[in-house]
């Protein structure tokens, strides 16, 4: 059974919509860990309650990036862990713990990649005047949300719609595919040519 570990940074409301989907059995899978960039995030609270290991990895603590990586990588592997999912963790995921995890790292945009990569996201569509928003659950790679794609999932964007009812409308999906994604992940159903990605059916 795969093993499945999370990089946060704050609030974990996806940690915690894939955690509760592997407690449920949607995904055949178990929690690992929990690591996060900042102390006394909320995200450790849902970890407590859901019973699964929790560490603060401090980046000041190390002299560099790659000390830094190379500390989570080691969390990380003393949990066995298979998969990393990235759930709005705030540090740039460098060449390092990519290496060590190669295609088995995965991140959830709230995006329609290759649209408003990087910060505030939503506020960027807002402020285009799109009429379709949406997320993106996909590899990380050595780019700023520029790995494969794994899934999609749009809504409409309302003449009314603020950043904070569209971001809210938007986390609802995102709870919804990245535990998808991860179940297919999980059931090796993704397949991988180049920089496109198909869903084996079962
Ligand atoms: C989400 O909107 C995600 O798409 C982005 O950061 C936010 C994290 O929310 N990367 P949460 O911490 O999972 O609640």
């Amino acid at each position: 059974m795969k093993k499945i570990s999370y990089l946060v940074s704050g609030r974990g409301s996806n940690f915690k919509a894939i955690a509760e989907s592997i407690k449920s059995g949607f995904i055949s899978a178990e929690n690992g860990v929990v690591i996060s960039n900042v102390d006394g995030v909320k995200a450790f609270d849902t970890a407590r309650s859901l019973g699964i290991p929790y560490f603060f990895v401090n980046p000041k603590s190390y002299s560099s990036k790659e000390e830094y990586e190379a500390e989570i990588c080691s969390i990380l592997r003393s949990h066995s862990t298979d998969l990393i999912c990235a759930a709005g963790y705030m540090r740039i995921i460098s060449t390092y713990l990519i290496n060590e995890f190669r295609n088995r790292i995965m991140n959830i945009h709230p995006a329609l990649l290759p649209s408003f990569p990087g910060l505030h996201a939503q506020k960027q569509a807002i402020d285009y005047g799109v009429k379709i928003a949406g997320c993106t659950v996909h590899f990380v790679d050595e780019g700023t949300d520029t790995g494969p794609v794994i899934l999609q999932s749009a809504v409409d964007v309302s003449d009314d719609d603020t950043e904070e009812s569209l971001s809210a409308k938007i986390l609802r999906e995102e709870h919804k595919v990245y535990p998808l994604a991860v179940k297919y992940f999980c059931e090796d159903r993704i397949i991988i040519h180049d920089r496109k990605i198909s869903i084996r059916q079962n």
